[in-house]
């Protein structure tokens, strides 16, 4: 009863409340959830760092760094599309949540599977995800992990697919996919508000496609994964989207996330980017407060056969 109440004193929180709450009260919130005795999950299961870990060097760093920024900005995902990958399971025993950051999907599939498998290559991301009973985080590669043979009904990759070895974490897939069982990956990348700041935003977009782009991963995002390989028996499914209300700040502290504007940032220096945040918060200021932002989820959904 209690945990059931915490999760969804959890989901309320993170689903509508913190939308519309300031970043430090949103963290500050969630470790008081948290730190309720006798409700915390699993303690975290952290195995040795091995050689292949770090030879994912920077993109693992890349994360690590900014794991506080990426917990507090990031917009939560929709609950129907839980809800449908749920139900075309044929059963609910596991789901691997893979390159699970902060958690951000494994938190929405613990309320559906009896039990959720979170990896991911940063400690630190991992560190501030939430605690619930039936969500196991692994400190893992996705291209190999500890995971049983043929046991996970859906494997879910959230906005995290493009950073992976893809041959090597395909075969992955096939290993710990039950017969039939399913896979989705998607991202999100351009988000929509209203006329005038998605102007600004295409203007950004514009910036960091023609000086940032050398990275084949950011491509897959900007192309909306419409050219990222993904062999599996395509499923043809509703489309979703995300939506929270958020201000102006929480926006601008989501929009320095973005791997492709950090990227920018670190090659060129803030000020360029900066002036267009600053006509951002002229555009916001204007109107509400708080605006409705929606950002469409581009979703790959597949069966893996045993063939593949
Ligand atoms: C953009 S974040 C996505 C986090 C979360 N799934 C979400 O929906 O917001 C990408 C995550 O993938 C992780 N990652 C990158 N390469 C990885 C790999 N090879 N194996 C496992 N995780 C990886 C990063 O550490 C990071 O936490």
């Amino acid at each position: 009863m209690a945990i059931k109440l915490y999760q969804e004193v959890v989901l309320i929180l993170e689903k509508q409340g913190l939308d519309w709450l300031d970043p430090p009260l949103k963290h500050y919130l969630k470790d008081w959830v948290v730190s309720i005795p006798g409700l915390l999950a699993t303690p975290l299961k952290i195995p040795t760092v091995t050689d292949t870990d770090h030879a994912l060097g920077e993109k693992m760093n890349f994360f690590a760094n900014y794991s506080n920024e990426y917990s507090q900005f990031r917009p939560t995902y929709p609950e129907d599309l839980f809800d449908y990958l749920a139900k075309i399971c044929p059963t609910q025993d596991s789901a691997w949540d893979c390159g699970s950051g902060n958690g951000q999907a494994a938190l929405y599939l613990a309320k559906h599977f009896q039990n959720v498998i979170a990896t991911d290559t940063s400690q630190e991301q991992l560190a501030l995800a939430p605690y619930l009973p039936n969500i196991q985080y692994v400190l893992s590669p996705a291209e190999e992990t500890v995971i049983p043979d043929k046991s996970i009904d859906l494997i879910v990759i959230a906005q995290a697919l493009h950073w992976f070895d893809l041959d090597k974490f395909y075969m992955e897939v096939v290993r710990v996919a039950k017969p039939k069982g399913f896979i989705a990956g998607w991202c999100y990348f351009m988000p929509t508000i209203n006329e005038e700041i998605d102007c600004t935003l295409e203007e950004i977009k514009k910036i960091i496609c023609e000086y940032s782009t050398n990275l084949i991963q950011i491509k897959y995002v900007h192309d909306q994964y419409k050219t990222i390989p993904f062999p599996f028996k395509g499923v043809c499914a509703p489309k979703f989207s995300m939506t929270n209300k958020w201000s102006c700040d929480q926006f601008i502290g989501h929009l320095k996330t973005w791997p492709s504007i950090r990227k920018f940032n670190s090659e060129f220096g803030e000020a360029t980017l900066n002036n267009y945040f600053e006509k951002i918060t002229l555009q916001w200021d204007r109107l509400e407060k708080y605006h409705l932002i929606q950002w469409p989820l581009n979703l790959l959904l597949g069966q893996v056969l045993s063939e593949e």
